[in-house]
């Protein structure tokens, strides 16, 4: 694997690959785990030179102490990634993705990106998508690879992506969602995980044990939403459990015919959590 620090370099090493390759890319903010491993598995099995990225988007973050206590755990990250084949690993510092002598357009989440995690952390969306276009530019990948446990920043990827390609300003890609990964309980992998104590573990796989009990409770959102939360105990102080739109996050009264997504975020300790399962449909 190489590892590389610099635009430029990124930029050189991939000029020649891409006349006889496609490009994957898996964006991640390091602290990787079994979820990230699985995108970049999918990522080399479409047969992709694969480009992982380790940046922490201090744009994201809705504070200074938030950015600040996010893992960083680079060697670590390099060893695994060197485990799992990649091809090139780029961990740029943030002169290096927003030089001040250049300016990046604000990317505006809109409708979908003002709903459920966009009302809980104001700007987040606004400095992922930020974030997402400038890598997206950097590396200009055939394929970028995301997991579905953050379903809302998919839906919002794929609507800047699309709207970029049909305006003519990103060559066609393709976005590629991925399945959530889970432990054994059912907890949803993630970075933040790291920071929950042995109890507070434990406590955080009723998030999915919530949203089981939902999709089991009937198709109308009322039952559904009162079964999960009844599954709930005071560990877990609940920000939000809906039913919504797979696509808009609008919520809906009753699971429709391609089904709905079950959305949660709660609070375990002072670890925010998300999780989401599809119900209903073909699925
Ligand atoms: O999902 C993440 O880890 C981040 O939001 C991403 C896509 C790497 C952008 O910083």
């Amino acid at each position: 694997m190489r590892l590389v620090h610099t635009v430029s370099e990124l930029k050189e090493v991939l000029a020649e690959v891409r006349t006889e390759r496609s490009i994957g890319f898996v964006p991640t903010m390091g602290a990787l785990h079994k979820g990230h491993l699985s995108l970049i598995e999918r990522c080399q099995q479409d047969g992709n030179f694969t480009v992982v990225s380790i940046f922490v988007n201090p744009l994201q973050f809705s504070s200074e102490a938030d950015y600040e206590g996010y893992p960083r755990t680079l060697g670590v990250d390099a060893r695994l990634l060197t485990d799992a084949s990649v091809d090139v690993l780029f961990a740029p510092s943030a002169a290096e993705v927003f030089p001040k002598e250049q300016s990046f357009p604000e990317i505006d989440p809109g409708v979908v990106g003002e709903r459920f995690e966009g009302e809980f952390r104001p700007g987040h969306f606004a400095g992922m998508l930020k974030v997402v276009s400038r890598l997206l530019d950097i590396v200009v990948p055939d394929g970028a690879y995301f997991g579905e446990k953050d379903a809302q920043q998919v839906a919002l990827v794929t609507q800047m992506v699309d709207a970029q390609v049909h305006s003519g300003r990103r060559e066609p890609m393709s976005v590629m969602v991925c399945p959530t990964i889970r432990s054994e309980q059912g907890l949803a992998l993630s970075s933040r995980n790291l920071r929950l104590s042995g109890a507070e573990l434990e406590s955080a796989t009723e998030l999915y044990g919530a949203l089981v009990a939902g999709s089991k409770a009937g198709k109308q959102s009322a039952e559904i939403v009162e079964a999960a939360k009844a599954a709930l105990s005071p560990a877990i102080r609940l920000e939000y459990l809906e039913l919504v739109d797979a696509s808009s996050f609008e919520i809906v009264e009753r699971i429709p015919s391609g089904g709905a997504r079950l959305i949660i975020a709660a609070w375990v300790g002072d670890v925010r959590l998300i999780d989401n399962l599809l119900i209903g449909g073909s699925k």
